[in-house]
């Protein structure tokens, strides 16, 4: 029987949270909803966007049946645009070669479209009560910690090594609740006790036999990242007002923000909606927006024009607030919040 099994159930069902929106019923579609949505991004933000889409998107159908714009708008701000994408894709497949119903197997669920072997194995925990694995960031640190694994946990090795122990860690064959309060366990001990710098080993279950903890290895496990720091590229966003409107352009489907409404970037092409009057150019402060691969360095500069008749089809005009409804990227959502919202 697994240790640190029996160790997080009943400190889970004492401790950990059970009234996430989510976690009130077992419906495959809400559970994978809110797995996607919390990919990279905290319980706290993803509440509201949880209770948005839901009400909009209720079931497969709904989000197979909606146009991408909508998807795409009602995710607006939550970034990682391709996840929002793969949600519409994979609703699409699962009303025409799954007849709607959502797959059950780990191994089945893990071939739909940006859905890794941890996510398909939190999918099938939670709304099937399978035994699988999970591996998410959170829960290799806690593993190379309890193991005293000092190694940087995306080496391929490592990686290996960890997947084989969080297989072995599984709670034995039992009822679907043990695995289910297992696999949030680790979820919740990752997020607010095994935390990145100063974990609560005071609060933990896991302490007795946490080998980082004993050894008081913690600030060393696990390693970090040999490879270098993210690459900053520099850009501009260019904000024309007219009217008390700002001018968004739609961004082409493909490369970052693909499909998105933004600011212009560094200057716009067509520019037959409005002419320059004397108005000069306004330098806002900088934002930093971080991507997987690189940092994006934004400058933005506000300038007041006077609006023509003209309407080219990738522009629109919108007030501030309208244009905070629309499918726009976060930084575009952070401007408008910080500089245009009274
Ligand atoms: N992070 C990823 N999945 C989660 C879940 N189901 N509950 C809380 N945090 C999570
Ligand atoms: Fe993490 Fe400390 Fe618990 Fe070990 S004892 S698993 S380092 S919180």
């Amino acid at each position: 029987m697994s240790q640190i099994a029996e160790l997080l159930i009943p400190w889970q069902k004492k401790y950990g949270r059970h009234h996430l929106p989510w976690q009130v019923n077992d419906d495959p579609y809400t559970v994978w909803l809110s797995e996607i949505m919390l990919q990279q991004t905290q319980v706290k933000t993803v509440i509201p966007y949880y209770r948005r889409f839901i009400k909009r998107f209720p079931d497969i159908n709904s989000l197979a049946q909606a146009p991408i714009d909508e998807v795409l708008a009602c995710w607006s701000g939550l970034g990682y645009y391709a996840r929002a994408r793969h949600l519409h894709q994979t609703a699409c497949k699962i009303m025409q070669n799954h007849q709607g119903v959502f797959p059950q197997l780990r191994e089945e669920i893990q071939q739909l479209p940006g859905i890794g072997r941890s996510t398909a194995a939190a999918i099938a925990v939670f709304a099937y009560g399978k035994r699988e694995a999970i591996l998410d960031g959170n829960v290799k640190r806690v593993f190379t910690r309890y193991f005293g694994i000092e190694r940087y946990p995306g080496e391929p090795d490592t990686l290996k090594r960890l997947w084989n122990l969080a297989e072995k860690s599984l709670p034995g064959n039992g009822a679907p609740g043990r695995i289910k309060a297992y696999t949030q366990a680790l979820m919740d001990l990752g997020s607010a006790v095994c935390v990145r710098r100063k974990p609560f080993c005071s609060r933990c279950p896991l302490q007795k036999s946490c080998a980082a903890f004993n050894e008081n290895r913690i600030a060393l496990i696990p390693a970090p990242s040999p490879k270098k720091q993210l690459p900053v590229k520099e850009t501009v966003f260019m904000i024309y007002r007219g009217n008390r409107q700002l001018l968004l352009e739609k961004r082409p489907d493909k490369g970052i923000w693909g499909g998105l409404w933004c600011f212009p970037e560094n200057r716009l092409e067509d520019k037959s909606a409005f002419r320059v009057n004397k108005a000069r150019p306004v330098e806002l402060p900088r934002l930093l927006h971080v991507f997987t691969h690189f940092k994006l360095s934004i400058t933005p500069f506000l300038l007041d024009v006077d609006r023509t008749e003209t309407m080219p089809d990738s522009i629109i005009w919108a007030q501030p607030d309208v244009a905070l409804e629309l499918a726009i990227p976060a930084p575009v959502k952070k401007l408008i919040k910080r500089h245009f919202l009274f």
